[in-house]
């Protein structure tokens, strides 16, 4: 069974196919623009499970596919990774009609989509997320880009792409952990847009953890349906679109702290919103009962709860530090995104003191 989830940008919509086996059917890609060449951009773990699959079913359409493998790890989401896509498009003699598939999780996404999105000053790309994180929110949208070592996702483009081909199969090879870390991503549409899908979540959880082919159906789907319509309202991030965001004020700190690759994304996510929820308290917008129940939820998804220490003698200063250094800081003060009530969010800034408070008792906890 096939769902298609519309995302509504003028002349820059498409749609997001999600079912199992879609990368084998070449009814996917029918609608794609007309062009002789192809290049799929994996790594080294998914290219091996499921280039041959992409290429094979891109062969019907394209005379060439070339593949490009990049290395595995958020470590690797660099300028110097960037090049080497670039490298194999100009050496490929690449042209502007070039269409790019980024086949793998969010990483890839977000470095093809960067090189689509400067490489020639743009040529068309597909999404074929391949993690649970990636089916839910990274392929969706357009955010593209790479780390700085002085902070996450700093350098980057919006760009959208073509299509988006969420092959509900490809989930069977992910680690249990990363099905954790894509559970993040999906529990934070619920406080900040839908608590009747967060109630599902809570009664779904562990069916999602196991693998349940029609629980991950649904929680992909609703998901990017979640993500359709904020992103349609609000493409480049203007207002609305930050409240996407929650959990990664935090959780961006505690990757670029630890240093990125230690947490995944998704866990460092899962334990930001824990923190932004207890921030969210503290500031009197939500009662402590709501605070728990996310904890809870977000625990159950396998998530770590705890935050951890950054720096051993200012602590709470190295979060702020690392804090500021992010893409809703206006003029050096961080603002948060917030729950002001369950299934409601806002965006504000907040005393550092009660910022310090909350990482001190996040840290212990
Ligand atoms: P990832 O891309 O590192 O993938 C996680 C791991 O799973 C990797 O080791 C990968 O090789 C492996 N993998 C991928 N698919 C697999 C499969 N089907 N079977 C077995 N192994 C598989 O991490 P991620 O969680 O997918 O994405 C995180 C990244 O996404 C971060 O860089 C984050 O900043 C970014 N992100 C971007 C957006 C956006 O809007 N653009 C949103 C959220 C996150
Ligand atoms: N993942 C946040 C966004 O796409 O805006």
């Amino acid at each position: 069974m096939r769902h298609t989830v519309s995302i509504a940008l003028d002349d820059r919509s498409y749609s997001i196919e999600i079912g199992a086996g879609l990368m084998s059917d070449p009814a996917t890609f029918a609608g794609l623009p007309q062009a002789s060449v192809a290049v799929v951009v994996s790594n080294a773990t998914v290219a091996p499970l499921y280039a041959q699959r992409l290429q094979h079913t891109l062969a019907a359409r394209f005379k060439t596919v070339h593949l490009v493998t990049l290395p595995d790890g958020e470590q690797f989401k660099t300028w110097e990774t960037l090049n080497t896509i670039f490298d194999a498009l100009l050496q490929n003699n690449c042209d502007r009609k070039t269409v790019l598939f980024a086949l793998g999780g969010g990483v890839v996404g977000d470095m093809t989509g960067f090189a689509a999105a400067s490489y020639m000053r743009g040529v068309p790309f597909v999404q074929v997320p391949t993690t649970l994180l990636a089916q839910v929110d990274s392929s969706v949208g357009g955010k593209t880009g790479i780390n700085h070592p002085l902070g996450k996702n700093m350098v980057g483009a919006f760009y959208q792409p073509q299509l988006v081909v969420c092959d509900l199969d490809t989930l069977q090879t992910l680690p249990a952990r990363e099905i954790s870390a894509g559970l993040a991503e999906i529990i934070k549409y619920g406080p900040i847009a839908d608590m009747a899908f967060f109630e599902w979540l809570e009664s779904h959880v562990h069916a999602l953890r196991s693998g349940d082919a029609k629980a991950l159906a649904y929680a992909v789907q609703r998901s990017c349906e979640i993500k359709a319509w904020v992103v349609g309202q609000d493409e480049r991030e203007a207002g609305l679109r930050a409240i996407l965001n929650f959990g990664h004020t935090f959780g961006h700190a505690i990757e670029a702290g630890l240093g990125y690759g230690k947490w995944l994304h998704g866990e460092a996510v899962g334990c930001g919103m824990v923190m932004a929820a207890h921030l969210s308290h503290a500031l009197g917008l939500v009662d402590s009962a709501f605070v728990e129940r996310l904890t809870r939820l977000i625990s159950a998804a396998g998530l770590p709860i705890q935050a951890p220490v950054l720096d051993g003698k200012d602590n709470a200063g190295k979060y702020l530090e690392l804090m500021q250094v992010d893409k809703k800081a206006h003029a050096g003060e961080i603002r948060f995104i917030l729950i002001d009530g369950p299934g409601k969010a806002c965006i504000r800034a907040a005393d550092a003191s009660v910022v310090r408070q909350v990482i001190a008792r996040c840290c212990s906890a």
